[in-house]
């Protein structure tokens, strides 16, 4: 069995991470970057802490409007995909690069797998909700981490295509806090256990908005504990584009943390305010408080189980909800048990045509 994974922003090589490893004496893999995000600290990084080989193809597409940066990874894309003929072309979800490689692929007649399928927010401002939507409809394999997952699916008439495997995230998670636990990753400087928080922006519904970023910002000043926050490129250049200085009151900006540091910083903190997907899972998975900077989430579990809140209209109570108290204990594993990545492979296994 041949599979292609397509890859292209930094959640996904974390996902790839996993993946990778389950693939190796069950089907020749190869990995193409369409180099969506491309800075070393967005991708190199990641491939180099997570033991990841270098892929096998880099488009160096790079940023652009959505429409461009999205046809060029199509052109980019298909006469990988003609020469190499696999038997699945693998996606990993939510981003420009996933809803590109499923295009291609199945124009070409090619299975495409979806990981990270189901996942919903209803909120058609987002583009990972048009991504999504479009990559689950045009794909052959759902490979879904979660119940409410596969109940999305299910509503939109794709049960048949539809298999539940798990979170692949949990796998690598578990696999890096083990080896943080084990090497005492340091925390980063200048701060103390449990006397910090750890943030990250980078939704364009966030940061495109002068207004509404000065208010985010404002609040995160406030706080009672210093917030080390890791900034996305997206966050720094449309911060010094509105005028906004990110370094204030309780703020510290950071460089975008690699995997296993940013596992030991969100370990070691008093808590977590995000837009990000990955990180309210993460810090849920570490039993770390967690404030949501967006409407809704993708991960309802999080919230229904305590561990997560969010806040987006009424961002005078975002410093309130991040100070909150650490809910009740609970063993409830919504997204697996860390045995993804190999239900992942097996089901590509069965399912080949
Ligand atoms: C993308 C994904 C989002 C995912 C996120 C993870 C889409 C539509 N969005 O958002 O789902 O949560 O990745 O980070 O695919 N930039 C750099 N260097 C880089 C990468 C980006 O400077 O290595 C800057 C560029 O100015 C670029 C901007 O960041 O225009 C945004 O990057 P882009 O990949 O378009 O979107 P993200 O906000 O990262």
């Amino acid at each position: 069995m041949r599979v292609i994974s397509v890859v292209g922003a930094r959640p996904q090589f974390v996902k790839l991470a996993p993946i990778a490893r389950a693939m190796a004496g069950h089907a020749e893999h190869l990995v193409v970057h369409t180099g969506q995000h491309y800075d070393e600290r967005m991708s190199d990084v990641f491939f180099q802490d997570l033991g990841i080989a270098q892929p096998d193809v880099n488009l160096a597409v790079g940023s652009g409007k959505h429409g461009a940066q999205t046809g060029a990874m199509l052109a980019g894309l298909e006469p990988v995909f003609e020469q190499s003929r696999p038997d699945w072309v693998l996606v990993y979800g939510d981003t420009n690069s996933t809803i590109a490689a499923a295009l291609a692929a199945v124009k070409l007649h090619i299975p495409v797998a979806h990981l990270e399928a189901g996942l919903r927010s209803f909120n058609r401002r987002m583009p990972e909700e048009h991504n999504r939507v479009l990559t689950d409809h045009a794909a052959d394999l759902l490979l879904a981490p979660t119940d409410v997952a596969m109940r999305h699916l299910a509503h939109e008439g794709l049960a048949d295509r539809s298999v539940l495997v798990g979170d692949v995230m949990t796998d690598v998670l578990h696999e890096v806090r083990d080896r943080v636990l084990a090497s005492g990753t340091p925390l980063p400087e200048g701060v103390e256990r449990g006397r910090y928080r750890v943030a990250t922006l980078h939704r364009p519904d966030n940061t495109d908005d002068p207004v509404r970023l000065a208010a985010i910002l404002d609040q995160l000043a406030s706080l009672d504990l210093p917030v080390l926050l890791a900034v996305h490129p997206r966050l720094r250049s449309l911060a010094a584009s509105h005028g906004l200085e990110l370094e204030r009151g309780a703020i510290r900006p950071i460089e975008p943390l690699p995997y296993p540091e940013l596992v030991a910083a969100v370990m070691g903190s008093a808590g977590v305010v995000t837009d990000s997907g990955g990180l309210q899972k993460e810090a849920f998975l570490l039993r770390v408080l967690c404030t949501t900077v967006r409407p809704e989430t993708e991960w309802v579990e999080t919230v229904e189980l305590g561990w997560n809140q969010l806040v987006s209209e009424r961002l005078d109570q975002l410093a309130a909800a991040v100070q909150r108290p650490t809910p009740a204990e609970t063993d409830a594993a919504p997204y697996g048990d860390g045995t993804a990545a190999a239900a992942v492979v097996e089901t590509l296994v069965e399912r080949r045509r």
